[in-house]
């Protein structure tokens, strides 16, 4: 019985503890096991209801939680912005008292605004998972991000990470730097002075301008796209110009720990932030996150729904399969 997990909701790695994200981490080493079988699915969340709300672009997060919640044989309904009220002029909070009406076990809400899932969290009686709210937070990236670390490298702890691009508007550092803080491995953001929050120095992180020395013995080095729908003005000469100067390709490995992964949570925009050979290489580990995004969310899913933990994950990931 895994009797640890005491949240009802997942709104931002500022809530948790190191034990829950091994808690969280060990869930999903048990169903990553589940979607490597013929048959990927287990009856776990039999009667329980899932609505994906997405009112911002997802391709990885919005269906890794659909397929997470299928396998675990939950009910998995979707809404996208552009499809629902809101573009009739509904506001964020009706749609979502429209949505708690329904009965769901859990809402997962991914929003521009930053706050939004907790905004909901306080006024719906469902759990609520954040699915990424503005530059704020993304805690099931950074849960599998972490996943596939632990998978690569065997340990959260003591690592040097090195997060680099668009560090500012980006809800995966954050969520990362706090998540890899909790395991005292140090964080290192590399990005022109534009394109680095102010709150670096809060999140724990070292504010490198210069590639070569940002990677220096480095584990992890995580690459973000430029975020081009948050930019607000020209923070950047140009995209070229960014390549030139902070693109990492191959070479840039040189000074990096020999076991360094490379690790981008997508969409990627080879050319700019990463060169292609890189993102191709055996030292990329992208859709090894892809892979951990399903398991990760998984795990989240059967531990906020209420009434499934008789049984261990080890359990409910057999049971059926
Ligand atoms: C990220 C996001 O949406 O914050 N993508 C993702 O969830 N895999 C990063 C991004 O959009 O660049």
């Amino acid at each position: 019985m895994s009797a640890g997990f005491k949240h009802n909701h997942l709104l931002g790695i500022a809530d948790l503890d190191a034990n829950d994200v091994t808690e969280i981490l060990d869930a999903a080493a048990a169903f990553i096991e589940v979607s490597r079988r013929p048959v990927r699915k287990v009856p776990t969340l039999r009667g329980k209801t899932v609505i994906n709300m997405f009112f911002e672009a997802s391709t990885r997060t919005r269906t890794s939680f659909e397929l997470a919640g299928k396998r675990l044989s939950a009910d998995v309904v979707n809404i996208s912005g552009s499809g629902s009220s809101l573009s009739k002029g509904e506001s964020l909070l009706d749609t979502c008292k429209t949505v708690a009406a329904m009965q769901p076990d859990i809402v997962v809400i991914r929003h521009s605004a930053s706050g939004a899932p907790h905004f909901v969290a306080e006024r719906v009686g469902c759990s609520v998972v954040n699915g990424g709210d503005g530059a704020h937070e993304h805690p099931t990236q950074a849960l599998l991000d972490a996943f596939a670390i632990r998978q690569s490298l065997g340990t959260l702890e003591g690592l040097k990470v090195a997060i680099c691009g668009d560090i500012s508007h980006s809800r995966v550092a954050r969520s990362n730097a706090r998540l890899l803080n909790l395991f005292g491995s140090e964080v290192r953001f590399c990005a022109p002075g534009t394109l680095l929050p102010p709150e670096a120095a809060t999140l724990g992180a070292k504010v490198y301008h210069r590639l070569d020395e940002a990677l220096e013995g480095v584990d992890v080095i995580m690459l973000l796209r430029i975020q081009r729908e948050r930019l607000e003005g020209p923070l950047l000469p140009s995209l070229r110009e960014y390549s030139r100067i902070f693109g990492v390709s191959q070479r840039h490995l040189d000074g990096a720990a020999e076991r360094a992964i490379v690790m981008h949570p997508g969409p990627m925009n080879r050319g700019v932030e990463i060169h292609p050979a890189l993102a191709d290489s055996d030292r990329s580990v992208v859709l090894d996150q892809v892979e951990a995004g399903v398991a990760v969310r998984m795990a989240v899913l059967y531990l906020l729904a209420k009434g499934v933990r008789a049984q261990t994950p080890a359990q409910a990931a057999t049971d059926g399969g």
